[in-house]
């Protein structure tokens, strides 16, 4: 297999629960936990712009209410992402993809970008993002790794920018995974944590994919994992896993 330029460990949404997820602030706790990659979820505004927002709608995450993609990003720009989580983080904002890749540059970071469309929206927002992420890495020695459950948003950045790596994203093995993996021509599978064992791992590397589990927030089950051969895991657990946690 070629060689794996990403970090073992990945912090999910920036720093899991332990900030507002998809924010700076985030991203900041999570470096500052030692975090080196890092995963988020990207979708656009009604007028394109790309922001990290995970959910379909704004409720949960912020004081905003609705779909983003029937909202402008002047108007998404000014919602409070953080006081949902707690008080220390009122006014955090809704970050735009280009901040986040500044961060991740600036710091060293690593970054898997969930293409996270709202429905409707998986061709649009694939090639967006692909672009974005072409323009913003120029030069850069690590390219972002692009992964989506959606294989029409996949399809879309690999038309829109063919060299940027993919992942398939599985909440369980559906008829077919491997065959449309193939034809998207991805370079990782990334599974719930539930899916993975010894034998996928083993079929991944055969067909020359990587293999990643997301959201690993038990030490048991990384410690299961990381014997089991996995090249990436993905967790919440910033504070007790990871590069500086014990496992
Ligand atoms: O990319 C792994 C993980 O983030 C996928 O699930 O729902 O947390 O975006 P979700
Ligand atoms: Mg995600």
């Amino acid at each position: 297999m070629k060689p794996w330029p990403y970090p073992l460990w990945l912090a999910h949404r920036g720093a899991g629960k332990l900030a507002p997820e998809n924010t700076l602030a985030a991203f900041r706790l999570g470096a500052g936990f030692g975090f080196r990659a890092f995963e988020c979820d990207v979708k656009l505004s009604r007028d394109g712009e790309a922001f990290l927002l995970h959910d379909d709608t704004l409720e949960r995450t912020s004081s905003g209410t609705g779909s983003p993609a029937e909202q402008d990003w002047a108007s998404l720009a000014k919602l409070d992402a953080g006081s949902w989580h707690s008080p220390a983080h009122t006014a955090e904002p809704l970050p735009r993809f280009a901040q986040i890749a500044a961060f991740c540059q600036a710091n060293g970071c690593a970054l898997n970008v969930e293409i996270k469309p709202c429905p409707g929206e998986e061709a649009r927002t694939g090639a967006t993002v692909a672009r974005e992420a072409a323009r913003h890495w120029a030069g850069a020695d690590i390219a972002p790794l692009l992964s989506s459950f959606k294989p029409e948003a996949l399809a879309a950045a690999r038309a829109a920018v063919p060299a940027l790596p993919r992942a398939l994203l599985l909440d369980r093995l559906w008829d077919g995974w491997a065959d449309t993996a193939e034809a998207l021509g991805v370079v990782a599978v990334i599974t719930n944590w539930r899916c993975m064992d010894r034998a996928l791992i083993e079929q991944l590397h055969t067909r020359g994919w990587r293999a990643l589990a997301y959201t690993v927030n038990d030490a048991d089950v990384a410690a299961r994992l990381l014997a089991d051969g996995i090249d990436g895991i993905i967790t919440d657990a910033v504070n007790r896993l990871g590069p500086g946690g014990s496992s």
